[in-house]
């Protein structure tokens, strides 16, 4: 499918593929960097979705594979009230539905498995569970070491968040406790305000460090690859700028609709559900200085810097640099799906942008006048995530009088889903007697000649979280930073009386709205 970058129109067809050989280090050794301290893992929102679908079975699959630490405990915290057993049984079957059991390891890992029934914002439960806690690192040695997933909603993380310390268990390193870590998922808050406030009540009790923001972007092998592929080669940096890149095309495209969270999204829509987070962080991948070592708060410095210098939007012009639609009805792989006014829960004369595109530019010497198209919608007829680096074209083309026409300028595609693969396109001359040129393409598939374990999301992130590694999470400054960025544009298109017209619509399974494919011609005088 094309995006209607015009710059997508290849002749492509021809792959050349180059195999060269590596540096020797064996796949095994690339899985797991060191193993993780013992420590207890408790769940708050143990009985809830998150836990069965993902949670459990990562936490399972790490076991098999020998990725957790050598001692470990599971506590899943809830409201509903159930002994350990039926907690063990329910898991065991959201494995078996999942297709994620396996019968021999299964006993072991679940002699680990507890439950408790937690009142969430009442201070004699956490005590409890404190005091419950304590006796676990008695009997297995996990020496007090924890890490809080607090898979709960997000109205209840402040509350959460405020219980765990008030019970005395975010000190680390004293009153029987080693460390202990928070981890949360987005949204983190809504706007710049509560995002703040969110911050404000998990700094009474944790510090920074640990506290760990999820974004499961970054835990993507081919997002991950983004730093490794720019800095470990000699050959891109040099041409990473606005010298020779014209623009970047950042793209994730789902053909899911709201499906069943319409209470959330209807709240959120697209740039609070994938700008703020997911598309903020690509950005920050592609745009970033290289720090002066791979080191977590090295490298999250420079990906705050480039939030920090984003163009402030350009709010009294949006129709130029942002257009939000909605999907109507449609067909999704030939199969009928309804409007998005027309799904479960949703308000009927809803206003929520299921779709934006934005075009934003950062000002800095390395960026100024690029433009970063950022492009984001459900409903689309193809799963699609990569980021696209368009270069310039030669300064002159030389053919021109003999071929009459415009050579294709190099692209190197960065893929994400649903192919892990990097592409360059470039030219050469088509085989024959006249001068022809085509345009070829030089492939790498991620997985090409890779045999060994892959880490799914969730894995990479509870295991970097055991390990107390901050790489791959969001630090507040720069969850601040995308929200000041983004609040004036949602004060704008929220607050005022003319939503309703800023709001196109598209049917579901088409390419988007039209008025989309017009930001892609801005005039130079805009950069
Ligand atoms: C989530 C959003 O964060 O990311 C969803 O809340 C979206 O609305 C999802 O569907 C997309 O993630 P992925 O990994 O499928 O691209």
């Amino acid at each position: 499918m094309e995006y209607s970058d015009p710059n997508t129109q290849l002749k492509t067809g021809v792959t050349a593929s180059v195999s060269t050989p590596d540096l020797g280090i064996a796949p095994a050794e690339c899985v797991a960097t060191e193993r993780a301290e013992p420590c207890t893992i408790v769940i708050a929102g143990a009985t809830g979705d998150l836990t069965a679908r993902k949670l459990i079975p990562a936490l399972f699959h790490l076991y098999l594979n020998d990725g957790l630490p050598p001692t470990f405990q599971i506590v899943g915290c809830g409201r509903t009230q159930m002994d350990g057993t039926e907690f063990r049984n329910r898991m065991e079957a959201a494995l078996k539905a999942g297709g994620a059991m396996d019968p021999a390891g299964w006993p072991a890992f679940s002699a680990a498995l507890h439950y408790r029934s937690i009142d969430y914002d009442g201070l004699a439960s956490y005590d409890r569970l404190a005091k419950s806690l304590r006796e676990l690192d008695d009997r297995h040695k996990t020496l007090g070491n924890r890490i809080f997933y607090i898979a709960l909603p997000p109205v209840l993380y402040k509350t959460v968040a405020q219980m765990i310390g008030r019970a005395g268990l975010s000190t680390e390193m004293s009153n029987g406790n080693g460390w202990s870590r928070i981890v949360v998922e987005k949204p983190f808050g809504t706007d710049l305000k509560t995002a703040q406030d969110l911050d404000q009540s998990l700094h009474t009790h944790f510090g920074e460090h640990q506290i760990f923001r999820i974004d499961h972007y970054l835990a993507k092998e081919t997002v991950q690859n983004v730093l490794m592929f720019r800095f470990a080669n000699s050959l891109f940096e040099p041409i990473w700028n606005r010298r020779y890149i014209d623009h970047v095309s950042i793209t994730a495209t789902e053909t899911l609709g709201v499906e069943h969270r319409a209470g959330y999204y209807e709240q959120s829509g697209v740039l609070r559900d994938m700008f703020q987070n997911h598309m903020m962080q690509l950005l920050s991948l592609i745009a970033m200085e290289p720090p002066s070592r791979f080191k977590a708060d090295l490298v999250r410095d420079e990906k705050s810097k480039v939030f920090g210098a984003l163009r402030p939007f350009p709010i009294d012009d949006l129709a130029n640099h942002l257009v939000l639609a909605q999907y109507g009805a449609g067909a999704i792989n030939k199969r009928p799906v309804p409007a998005y006014r027309e799904e479960p829960d949703v308000d009927p004369e809803s206003l929520t942008p299921t779709y934006a595109r934005m075009k934003v530019f950062l000002d800095n010497w390395r960026w100024q006048g690029v433009p970063f198209y950022m492009t984001s919608g459900k409903r689309l007829p193809e799963k699609l995530t990569e980021i696209a680096i368009q270069f310039k074209t030669v300064p002159h083309s030389l053919f021109r009088h003999i071929l009459g026409e415009a050579i294709v300028a190099n692209r190197l595609i960065l893929g994400i889903h649903p192919d892990e693969k990097i592409t360059l396109t470039f030219q050469t001359k088509n085989p024959g007697a006249r001068v022809c040129l085509r345009t070829v393409t030089m492939d790498f598939h991620y997985q090409q000649s890779y045999s060994g374990p892959v880490l799914d999301a969730y894995e990479k992130v509870l295991i970097d979280c055991m390990l107390g590694d901050q790489m791959l999470f969001w630090r507040q400054d720069a969850v601040e930073r995308s929200w000041s960025y983004l609040t004036p544009i949602l004060d704008r298109c929220e607050g005022c009386g003319d939503q309703h017209q800023m709001l196109q619509f598209y049917p579901a399974g088409s390419k988007g709205p039209a008025a989309a494919e017009k930001l892609f011609r801005q005039s130079e005088s805009q950069r």
